[in-house]
């Protein structure tokens, strides 16, 4: 018998006609609190994606788009320029994390939809109306394109396959119900025996404390490691694969994702454990070829010498923290996109898969 379809957390929502807001869980609470941020202008919606209340790079371009709304809809409540006002929201959204490229994908839509209805003659409140359908949209295919990717992944698993996944590339990553884990929920739904090996992902821990919540909650078996424990795990048999999302893929396929995720394409490839990256199209930048020009995020060093709540470091030791790394192509087995799944990634798949979605 099938497993019931899982249930997925709404990780955020726009509430309200255009004098509404944005509704999200604040992911830093989790797991031990679940409680909803209310956003309301575009500075809380900056500083809730530099924080990582929103995260995982779909949810932070749906989340974009939704800032823009909020800077336009203060402006047409205020008789303000509305468009000068959208223009000023992408700008300071623009500048609130560098690497996930569906943030900058989501900002030129939201900045297009804006100039055409300028076009059109549009302006004030129904230029903001227009913004808001235009969000919407990004969210609602956002939705439907993790559907679709959990469709074409859950076509790789196996009965019994266990997955091991780095960092959060699940519902509350996402506007639906994940990319990485949707395969997972999918193969699931459909009465598959799948479980899943989770890193615990170093430091701010998004594996360890929303992955292993949103799989528990949707009733998926789910086993916590830490993250030097992955070529251990795969020494042993355990997995027979690893899917992991991504926050920016070049059109060449090299893929940039949470920091550590290099370490595990490596251990997969020295193991012989396909090595499977789920992301929508809208994560693939299509002006760089290498990845080694991707803008990689530094964060603060207090994550790594006090992220647990307590000091683990001496005082004033030199710190390095880089968010994300970068795996070249050639230990990507395949990325699993909306449009089906491009295997041995190259250019030329790439491409072809950006065609056929209709972004080239
Ligand atoms: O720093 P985060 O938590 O935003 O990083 C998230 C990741 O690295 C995810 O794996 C990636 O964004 C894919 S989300 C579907």
């Amino acid at each position: 018998m099938p497993a019931p379809a899982p249930s997925h957390p709404e990780t955020l929502t726009w509430t309200g006609g255009l004098d509404g807001h944005v509704r999200m869980i604040e992911q830093t609470l989790l797991p031990t609190r679940h409680e909803l941020l209310e956003v309301r202008g575009v500075p809380e919606m900056v500083d809730a994606i530099r924080r990582l209340a929103v995260r995982g790079a779909p949810a932070i371009g749906v989340a974009a788009g939704y800032g823009v709304v909020l800077g336009a809809a203060g402006a047409a409540r205020a008789g303000a320029d509305v468009a000068q006002a959208t223009g000023e929201a992408i700008d300071a959204l623009w500048v609130s994390r560098p690497t996930a490229v569906n943030l900058f994908w989501a900002l030129d839509r939201m900045r297009a939809a804006c100039a055409a209805a300028v076009a059109e003659g549009l302006g004030g409140q129904s230029l903001a109306e227009r913004l808001l359908e235009e969000a919407l949209a990004i969210h609602a295919s956002d939705r439907e394109t993790c559907r679709l990717i959990g469709e074409h992944g859950a076509g790789l698993l196996e009965d019994g396959t266990c997955i091991l996944t780095h960092c959060n590339a699940g519902a509350l990553a996402t506007g639906g119900m994940g990319t990485a884990l949707a395969p997972v929920y999918t193969a699931h739904a459909q009465g598959k025996r799948v479980s899943v090996y989770a890193d615990e992902t170093r430091p701010l821990l998004q594996g360890a404390r929303i992955t292993c919540w949103e799989l528990q909650q949707a009733g998926v078996p789910v086993t916590l490691i830490t993250d030097g424990m992955a070529a251990r795990v795969m020494s042993e048999g355990r997995v027979q694969a690893v899917i992991v999302g991504s926050d920016r893929i070049t059109r060449g396929g090299d893929v940039c994702n949470k920091i550590g995720t290099f370490q595990v394409a490596l251990a997969a490839r020295h193991h012989g454990v396909p090595f499977h990256v789920a992301a929508p199209l809208s994560t693939v930048d299509t002006e760089l070829i290498e990845g080694r020009d991707i803008p990689i995020e530094e964060r603060a060093p207090e994550e790594i010498t006090c992220g647990l709540g307590r000091q683990t470091a001496p005082e004033g030791v030199q710190v390095y923290n880089p968010a994300f790394d970068v795996t070249p192509r050639d230990l990507v087995t395949s990325i699993i996109t909306e449009v089906g799944v491009v295997h041995a990634p190259s250019l030329e798949r790439m491409e072809e898969a950006l065609q056929r979605g209709g972004r080239m």
